[in-house]
Order: C-alpha cells, then sequence, then structure tokens
C-alpha cells in the first residue's frame, strides 16, 4: 500500500484543484479526491424545480441557468471538482439530428428524429458554423469558472465517438444499440467516416472548453462495454485516438470512462488517455495489471449507484471497501486515484447517501 506521505507529488492541505490534478497525473495528494459522474441533475431538488420552468436544451444553453444547476452538488457536498452541466447528445443535436428527452421526469430516453441510415443521411449533416452554434458549451465552462473561483477543479466532457454513434443512429438504447452494431458490419466504410467526423468534432468541443477553463476532460463511452475487442480495436480505438491526441498533446489530462469495458482494458491502454474511469463491475488490482506501461497515469471509480439506495450507513461502508480496494496495491507510474461512482447518480438517489458518501471519503 502507498505510504501518503512517502508518496511522490504529496502536498499537505492542497486546494481541491490541485488534489484533482496531483492525482490525475498519477500521484498521490494529500487526501483521495472526489467528484461524482451525473453529480447535478435529476436526483437534486434545485435541478427538478428548474426543469419544471426551462427546457433541457435552454438550460444547457444559458449559462447563467447551466452554471445554477452545476453549482448545486457543490454547495451540498464537498467535492473537489465541478462538471459543466451540458449533455453528450449536443453534438448530435448540432449536427441537426434533432434531439429530445421528453418531459425530464425520466424512463423515456432520448430520442432522435433524423438518424443516420446511409451516406445521404451522413451527407445532410449540418456541419455549418457548428463551432459558434456549440459555442454556449465553451461559454457555460467560462461562466461557471468565474462562479467557482480559481481553487475548485472544473470538468468538461463529451461523449465518445462509438457511444454518440450509438445514439445517432438508434436513438435509445432500448434495442442494446442493434442498428449502430450492424451498421460496423453492413457498411463498415459508412461507420468509419462517421466515426472520424464525430471524433473530430468533440475533439474541437474539447479543446473549446479547455481553452475557456477546464482543467482535465472526461469521455463518456457509455456503451462501449457492447463491443467485443475485434471492434472496439476496428472501430472504436481509432476514432478514440483521433479525438484524444490533440488534447492530450497540449498536457490537459484525459480521463475514459468506459461501460462494462473490463475485457477492452488492454486496449483502452492504447486510447492515449492519461485516466480510466473503471465501472462497478471491474476491479482495480485487473486494471493497474492490463494498464501498466501505458500512458494511464490514473484510475478513477467505481462505486457501484445502487448501493446509494441502501440507506447512508451502507453507503459509507460501499465507499469504505472502493478506498481500500483501489489502494490496496501500487504500480509505478500509476498510482493516481479519484473517487468516483462506477456509472452516473441514479435520479431518485437519496441525497443523505450521496453526503454519507462524499464524508467517507473526505475524513482522511
Ligand atoms: O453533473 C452532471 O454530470 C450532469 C451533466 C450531464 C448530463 N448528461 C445531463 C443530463 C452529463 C455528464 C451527461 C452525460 C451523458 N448523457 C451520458 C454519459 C454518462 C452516462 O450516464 O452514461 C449519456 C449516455 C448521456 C445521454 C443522455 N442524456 C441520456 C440517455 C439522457 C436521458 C436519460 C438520462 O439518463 O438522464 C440524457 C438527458 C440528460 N442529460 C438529463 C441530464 C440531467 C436528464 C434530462 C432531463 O432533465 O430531461
Amino acid at each position: 500500500m502507498t505510504r501518503r506521505f512517502e508518496a511522490p507529488g504529496y502536498v499537505p492541505g492542497m486546494i481541491p484543484r490541485a488534489r484533482l490534478l496531483t492525482a490525475l497525473q498519477g500521484h498521490v495528494p494529500d487526501r483521495t479526491p472526489i467528484w461524482l459522474m451525473r453529480q447535478a441533475g435529476r436526483y437534486l431538488p434545485g435541478y427538478r424545480e428548474l426543469r419544471a420552468k426551462h427546457g433541457f436544451w435552454e438550460v444547457c444553453r444559458t449559462p447563467e441557468l447551466s452554471t445554477r444547476v452545476a453549482l448545486e452538488p457543490l454547495a451540498r457536498y464537498p467535492l473537489d471538482a465541478a462538471i459543466v452541466f451540458s449533455d453528450i447528445l449536443v453534438i448530435p443535436e448540432a449536427l441537426g439530428l434533432g434531439v429530445s428527452f421528453g418531459d425530464g421526469k425520466g424512463g423515456e430516453g432520448p430520442k432522435i428524429a433524423k438518424p443516420l441510415r446511409s451516406a445521404e443521411d451522413l451527407a445532410s449533416w449540418n456541419r455549418e458554423d457548428l463551432p459558434e452554434r456549440l459555442g454556449f458549451l465553451p461559454r457555460a465552462v467560462a461562466h461557471l469558472r468565474a462562479a467557482i473561483g480559481e481553487d475548485r477543479g472544473l470538468l468538461g466532457f463529451c461523449g465518445a465517438p462509438w457511444t454518440l454513434l450509438c445514439y445517432t443512429v438508434d436513438g435509445s438504447s432500448k434495442d442494446e444499440f442493434l442498428g449502430a452494431r450492424c451498421l460496423l458490419h453492413t457498411a463498415p466504410d459508412l461507420a468509419h467516416a462517421a466515426l472520424r467526423e464525430l471524433a473530430d468534432i468533440a475533439g474541437a468541443l474539447l479543446l473549446a472548453q479547455v481553452d475557456a477553463g477546464a482543467d482535465a476532460v472526461q469521455i463518456f463511452d457509455t456503451w462501449g462495454g457492447l463491443l467485443d475487442r475485434e471492434d472496439y480495436a476496428r472501430f472504436a480505438l481509432p476514432a478514440l485516438q483521433r479525438l484524444t491526441a490533440p488534447i492530450v498533446a497540449r498536457g490537459v489530462p484525459v480521463i475514459l470512462y468506459v461501460r462494462g469495458g473490463g475485457h477492452l482494458l488492454p486496449l483502452l491502454g492504447q486510447s492515449g488517455v492519461t485516466c480510466i474511469s473503471l465501472d462497478w463491475r471491474t476491479g482495480f488490482e485487473e486494471a493497474r495489471k492490463a494498464l501498466a506501461g501505458s500512458s494511464v497515469r490514473a484510475l478513477q471509480g467505481n462505486l457501484d449507484p445502487v448501493r446509494l439506495f441502501a440507506g447512508p450507513e451502507a453507503a459509507r461502508r460501499a465507499t469504505r471497501a472502493v478506498l481500500d480496494e483501489a489502494r490496496a496495491g501500487t504500480t509505478p507510474g500509476l498510482d493516481g486515484f479519484v473517487f468516483n461512482l462506477g456509472h452516473g447518480i441514479l435520479p431518485g438517489t437519496p441525497p443523505e447517501a450521496v453526503a454519507a458518501v462524499c464524508e467517507e471519503v473526505v475524513r482522511e
């Protein structure tokens, strides 16, 4: 086990932003940094009240509103980082595919009015003035940075090309994205072309968020685990490398979350990212073994979000178990650890359990 006071990069009493960045650079800070995937959103009363008055895209496109949503979890819990309030589907929406989410009560999933099925569909994407039309996202980052000040970490994000392709082809996840998975084999050239383009658009959007004040970025490959190793290596990985390279070249930490990606770990080590966010089914030891010697410097994760439904005490114990497991070994060059959930907080999660999880992490 790493002795904290002996670890490289150890600085006592760090500000949250330095704590997060120290861990993401592969070192061990004064205590484990924490933020939670989907930390702003439907489980919080302030978000639900705001959504009763404003549409989802309206919240995303109005920096005053998106900042208000992003600040609510920071006001409630001792989190080391804010994440800009937005969605991975801003890209298909900006391409003119017509993305909608229903009434915000959940359960319906997204809907895509103009799904990608053919080369003609790809040609019809609206590429005009994309950076301007997506400009609300860097503006939201800048607005949030001004609101949180310089001491707290700030994360930007986007969807991975493969996960974006899933929604672009199928709209919702109800058939496990059968359309997107079939497209890889029925029209591989079309799939590659779409993945390349999604990678370039997402990459530009991440750089714009960094320029606006994000300290690090996270790429969500929520549906990466649907692919076998061969298809991930052939389709998802090259697009991911294309997306990641310019950001890593700028020295910005890049976190990659792949839900159900345990079987893909050796490939994820080739993606170029500096941190892998594990889901609740993938162990830290397994990940360290698979990622040793790669560009990955830190691991993030991986408390099962359903553990928060069993009451604050059970959530606290489960948090302790994750902290212990995450620190139970060292791998030179891969000693960074950021506490997080193994997937986003679920709507209906009791806010007291979120408080218990945070308390347990910051108690050290
Ligand atoms: O603090 C935060 O983390 C909130 C910012 C955020 C949202 N979406 C807001 C949102 C983030 C980081 C996301 C990422 C996202 N969006 C992912 C990857 C993370 C994951 O959970 O796997 C994915 C797959 C999506 C796509 C998406 N957006 C879906 C499937 C849905 C509908 C159902 C759902 O899970 O909420 C959305 C809409 C959405 N994005 C909501 C929020 C708060 C709810 C929309 C509403 O209020 O109507």
